[in-house]
């Protein structure tokens, strides 16, 4: 089985996933996004890209990530993850939408498209309130609003200092939980390990200085996991679940390329090598398999499907 992965940086998790396959004998390509030249309508002259039983999408940047996955799935390549699991978790607005779909409890979210609208968005779901950019990770950009003068402020210097996407207005309630919130990992339709990531800021990524501990994943947590993954598309992702005082678990994202440096000491679970289980397991058996659906699942797009259709 030949493996290709590709990359941006080679950052600790890139080396983990490196050694785990190489622990293994398995073969893999490093495809750096720097060098990538797709000649999308010419798949024949792109074998470069092509002869992988699975590429493995490691890249920094949710639009090269979106697009070498949208092409090479087009292409009839094996990915992990799907474009449509990117597609979806890149966006927080796709996702919030999906995982309404599904059913899956969320934070209130509200989408608004003007600086007026969103104010009275804002007016309507009390303070304090969240904005987010709808593509955007470690925490960056997030405002916690707590009036209307800072709302008003807000929304005047995103529209007028931010790009139009700044101007799609990502609005939540802001979710009361205790100083820290879990991020749980899935993988092929197990919830592995999570961790709980404790902040004295109300924003607890641990890039943002967050400490991870290890979480026990409870029957609840993780079927809610499992049902949101499904609901993403499935694959390898990292979940980030708020204890609501009321509600008890919702989920506030899902992420696509997860780091996962700080979660396998404290959980003792070998994360790298969950991974490369499940990329062997796409390769072998395929995506819907590899997830454990008997019949399919969400949104899950089989690469050959028209070939053997039958029409009639
Ligand atoms: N609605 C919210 N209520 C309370 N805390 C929040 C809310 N949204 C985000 N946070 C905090 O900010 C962190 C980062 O937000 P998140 O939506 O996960 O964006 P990112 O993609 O940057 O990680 C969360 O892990 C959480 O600690
Ligand atoms: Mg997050």
């Amino acid at each position: 089985m030949r493996f290709g992965i590709l990359y941006s940086r080679v950052r600790v998790e890139e080396k983990l996933l490196f050694e785990e396959f190489e622990r293994r004998g398995i073969e893999f390509d490093l495809l750096d996004d720097q060098k990538l030249i797709f000649d999308i309508t010419d798949p024949s002259a792109s074998r470069q890209y092509t002869n992988y039983d699975v590429m493995v999408e490691r890249c920094i940047n949710h639009g090269r990530a979106l697009y070498s996955l949208r092409i090479l799935n087009d292409w009839g390549v094996k990915t992990v993850n799907t474009a449509q699991v990117a597609d979806v978790c890149g966006n927080k607005l796709q996702t919030t939408s999906a995982l309404t779909a599904a059913g899956i409890p969320q934070p209130r979210t509200v989408v608004a498209y003007t600086p007026e609208s969103a104010l009275e968005a804002i007016e309507q779901l009390g303070y304090p309130v969240v904005l987010k950019p709808a593509v955007g990770s470690w925490g960056r950009l997030l405002s916690k609003v707590n009036d209307r003068d800072a709302a008003e402020a807000i929304l005047e210097h995103k529209e007028t200092l931010g790009s139009y996407h700044h101007s799609i207005f990502y609005i939540q309630e802001y979710v009361r939980k205790p100083q820290r919130d879990i991020r749980a990992f899935v993988v092929g339709g197990e919830t592995i390990c999570a961790i709980y990531r404790d902040s004295q800021h109300w924003i607890t990524n641990t890039a943002r200085g967050g400490k991870s501990s290890n979480c026990p994943v409870t029957p609840e947590m993780h079927d809610l996991c499992v049902r949101a993954a499904k609901a993403v598309g499935g694959g390898i992702v990292a979940l980030d679940l708020f204890e609501d005082p009321d509600r008890g678990l919702i989920v506030n994202e899902v992420n696509y390329t997860m780091e996962f440096r700080n979660s396998i000491a404290p959980t003792g679970v070998n994360i790298p090598a969950r991974m490369v289980d499940f990329c062997i397991r796409v390769g072998n058996d395929g995506w819907a398999a590899a997830n454990g659906w008997d019949n399919g699942g969400p949104g899950y797009q089989p690469v050959s499907l028209t070939a053997g259709a039958s029409a009639d």
